[in-house]
């Protein structure tokens, strides 16, 4: 029996990034769920707890949290299948946590690179740097224990993320052996990392950089509530190169046509090389009208959806309540053997 779980920060209604590198993939999970009769279990929820890590504005959290949970449903996530929740509505993942900062190594948090990039330090920074631990906070820090308790309440035998947090994943199940070490149980198995074909999608203006919610660019990204003119407009405008002849792909010397063609295999749930071959005889502005109407179709569906949901929010309150209470009776057992097992059964 497998249990498949993953999360997503609530950056507001999702962009294309989002969307192929985690979402569509958890749809496409979700369906095979279905194949599969109940076999498997599937947790999706709003990291709205890892978002402290850095500055917010906690008003506008607040409404972030709602759309990143309106758009995991709007993109075909059913809550009839699927667990869906907001992580700072289960306190036992908090509590759970505690107890697995005391098997975590500051060594190995240390090597960790998102807190280095969050806190704009260098990726060879230290936390013996003076420097460095002053613009650094402990939950920043922690965070990836944070992830590892995400995962292991659930005991999720399958995480589906994108290519930058494989080695968050690496720690969980670093924690999770050195916690059965000590207790002396395999209580916890080691979980999956399940890359998600689209690793990574790229800025449509800049295609050195990934496609990024934090980017000031209006045109860098498409999201999901983007009506069919916006997203005309935006891959019209979309950066490529003057190379002439045939397109290819070639992500280190034509970054923004490998984009447009990863776009459209990701859409038409088809490989890299099949598309070159779709592709290779049009113009670019032909290709980017392709990508275009592809986006467009696809997104028709969850904005139509999205829109709904969002001007519905006791549904939704009602949704994520019945999502939360599924979630905490798994959550609480494990909270329960993870006590006894360091000797606090009274608990
Ligand atoms: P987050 O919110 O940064 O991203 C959510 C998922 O989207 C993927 N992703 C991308 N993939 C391709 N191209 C892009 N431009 C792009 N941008 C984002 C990410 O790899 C991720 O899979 N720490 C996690 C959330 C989290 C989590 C967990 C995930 C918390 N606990 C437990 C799995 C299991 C995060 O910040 O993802």
């Amino acid at each position: 029996r497998s249990t498949i779980l993953s999360g997503i920060q609530p950056t507001g209604t999702f962009h294309l990034g989002n969307y192929f590198g985690a979402i569509k993939s958890w749809h496409d999970l979700n369906n095979l769920v279905k194949k599969s009769e109940g076999n498997s279990s599937l947790y999706f929820f709003v990291a709205d707890l890892h978002s402290l890590t850095v500055p917010q504005d906690y008003q506008m959290l607040q409404k972030q949290r709602l759309e990143a949970y309106a758009s995991i449903i709007a993109c075909g996530i059913d809550p009839q299948l699927s667990t869906i929740y907001y992580q700072s509505c289960i306190p036992e993942i908090t509590s759970i946590q505690w107890v697995l900062s005391c098997f975590s190594s500051m060594g190995y948090l240390n090597r960790m690179t998102q807190w280095k990039s969050k806190a704009n330090l260098k990726d060879n920074a230290n936390v013996s740097d003076e420097n460095a631990l002053g613009k650094v906070k402990l939950g920043l820090f922690g965070y990836p224990v944070l992830m590892a308790s995400d995962v292991l309440t659930f005991r999720a035998t399958h995480v589906p993320v994108g290519q930058d947090q494989s080695q968050h994943l690496e720690l969980t199940r670093e924690v999770a052996q050195s916690f059965n070490k000590s207790v002396g149980s395999k209580y916890f198995n080691d979980p999956h990392t399940l890359l998600t074909p689209t690793k990574k999608i790229l800025s449509l203006k800049n295609p050195l950089k990934k496609m990024s919610k934090s980017d000031k660019e209006p045109l860098s990204k498409i999201f999901i509530t983007d009506s069919a003119n916006e997203i005309t407009k935006k891959f019209n405008k979309a950066t490529t190169d003057s190379i002439e002849g045939k397109l290819t792909f070639d992500l280190e010397n034509r970054p923004g046509v490998s984009n447009l063609i990863s776009i459209l295999a990701a859409v038409k749930n088809k490989s890299i090389e099949q598309i070159v071959i779709d592709v290779e005889d049009f113009s670019k502005k032909e290709l980017k009208e392709a990508v275009a109407e592809a986006v467009i179709n696809e997104l028709e569906e969850p904005a139509k959806k999205y829109k709904e949901l969002i001007s519905n929010p006791e549904y939704l309150q009602k949704l994520s309540d019945l999502g939360t209470e599924k979630a905490r009776i798994v959550a609480n057992r494990t909270l329960k053997d993870v006590m006894r097992l360091v000797g606090m059964s009274s608990y």
